[in-house]
């Protein structure tokens, strides 16, 4: 892996080395102006805070928070396309919305003054990778209604860096473009990103060969083994950025090169607490839950205390002045009961990641069996592991099974196949799960 200039302490925004409590007094400024903004322009908040018994007055110091009603995903729907806005429609620069699998999209608005707050996260988060201005980044995230193309690129400008703004999809193409244009930097999706590196791998090219040093992966879960393997085939740093459409996009926190412990949740700009899904009470740091967010400086679309459904934990401040989340470990709705056992298609992927010979690539299909729920693994040889006989690949299998129910508790069918066996996925987020059950039942 090429050596990289860890970021000098003199370019950090001061905000970054700021006090605990210094960090706080601007916390509680932002979020009186936050939750008083959206108290006044939108409608269907005002209503559920009138409806709790609580108004923005009642907001004196941050734990206060907690006394207000949370935003979930159902109320965004619910109001689709406009109806959370919290300024005239003609204030609106841009719209971006989330895919939704099911039913309507979540549509949110930037003004230009949002637009700009994104910018100039999105290049603290390129700053915290070790990214230097005048370096070219390869913009492999989806351009379009997703946030991460569009959320990338005017940042990566912001930055002063040269964007090639090649979206996904396309990669013999892209990684001909990578050859020729030599970037310093991707960014891309964790899934992706393997396809990218397979490609190079077919042409014979080794890691130390390609220029990329460093690339900022999101808009999926991928654990710690997922970053061995990118960082060993790429040749490059792999850096965490977390971001959610409702919240912003990409860059609502994001991870430093120098430690690679966690994003970096930018909590002047995003105010964190962990919930108990199960009860909404507020947990202390350190625990496990559901992460909830605030917007402090967010003008079209406010969130108040917004339900992401992701699964992680608060952690101390280390490289920067803020707390850091935990990687993420999965959603609330991602959570597969198997035969009443909770089970999270990352706990599976960490046990495919323990076996060296193993790729990355795989897929989990959930199935109903009479009255009973089945669970099939489906992954691969990685290309280096060389032609591997039916025998050795179902040895493999049973070893995999093994540790899955050692580890979750559950049996599964599992079948390893030849190298560059599964569909890959160029465009969007990898598809992973494979659940038939609703249909069948
Ligand atoms: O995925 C925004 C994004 C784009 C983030 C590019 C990072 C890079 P949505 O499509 O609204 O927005 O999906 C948001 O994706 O709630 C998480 O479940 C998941 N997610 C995003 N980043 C990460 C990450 C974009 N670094 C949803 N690790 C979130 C794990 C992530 N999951």
């Amino acid at each position: 892996m090429r050596k990289y200039q860890s970021p000098n302490e003199a370019i950090l925004e001061p905000i970054e080395k700021a006090s605990r409590d210094e960090l706080q007094a601007l916390q509680l400024q932002r979020l009186k102006w936050s939750i008083g903004h959206t108290y006044a322009n939108v409608a269907p908040f005002r209503e559920k805070c009138l409806a709790s018994g609580v108004t923005p007055d009642d907001l004196k110091q941050l734990a206060d928070l907690a006394k207000f009603p949370f935003m979930t995903k159902a109320d965004l729907r619910d109001h689709y396309p406009f109806g959370l806005f919290a300024v005239p429609r003609t204030d609106i620069r841009r719209l971006h919305a989330s895919s939704g699998t099911t039913g309507k999209s979540v549509v949110v608005g930037y003004t230009a003054n949002d637009l700009a707050v994104w910018s100039e996260l999105v290049a603290r988060s390129l700053r915290a990778a070790g990214v230097k201005p005048g370096d070219m980044v390869h913009n492999a995230y989806g351009y379009g209604m997703f946030t991460g193309g569009l959320g990338a690129h005017y940042g990566i400008e912001q930055y002063g860096c040269t964007v090639v703004p090649v979206s996904g999809g396309q990669t013999a193409k892209q990684v001909q473009q990578i050859i020729d244009f030599r970037p310093d930097a991707i960014m891309v999706t964790p899934s992706f990103s393997l396809v990218i590196a397979e490609e190079f791998e077919r042409q014979g090219i080794k890691p130390h060969e390609i220029s990329l040093k460093t690339g900022i992966f999101g808009a999926e879960a991928w654990g710690e083994g997922m970053r061995a393997e990118i960082e060993a085939r790429l040749g490059i740093h792999a850096i965490d950025i977390y971001g959610l459409t409702e919240v912003m996009g990409p860059g609502v926190a994001s991870e430093c090169i120098e430690t690679k412990d966690g994003p970096v949740i930018w909590e002047d700009h995003f105010y964190p607490e962990i919930i108990d899904p199960e009860t909404g009470e507020v947990l202390p740091d350190g625990a496990e839950g559901e992460l909830v967010f605030t917007s402090l400086t967010k003008e079209a679309s406010p969130v108040i205390r917004y339900r992401t459904r992701d699964l992680t934990a608060l952690l101390p401040p280390t490289s920067r002045a803020f707390r850091r989340m935990k990687k993420i470990t999965g959603r609330t709705d991602d959570m597969l009961i198997i035969r009443g056992v909770n089970v999270f298609p990352s706990q599976i992927e960490e046990q495919i990641m323990a076996d060296a010979a193993l790729a990355a690539i795989y897929e989990i299909h959930v199935t109903r069996e009479g009255h009973l729920d089945a669970l099939a693994v489906h992954c691969e040889v990685k290309p280096e592991t060389g032609a591997v006989s039916p025998a050795d690949l179902a040895a493999m299998g049973e070893q995999l099974k093994q540790r899955i129910k050692a580890l979750i508790g559950i049996s599964t069918a599992v079948t390893v196949l030849p190298a560059d066996s599964l569909k890959r996925i160029e465009v969007g987020k990898a598809k992973r799960v494979y659940d038939t059950r609703t249909q069948q039942s």
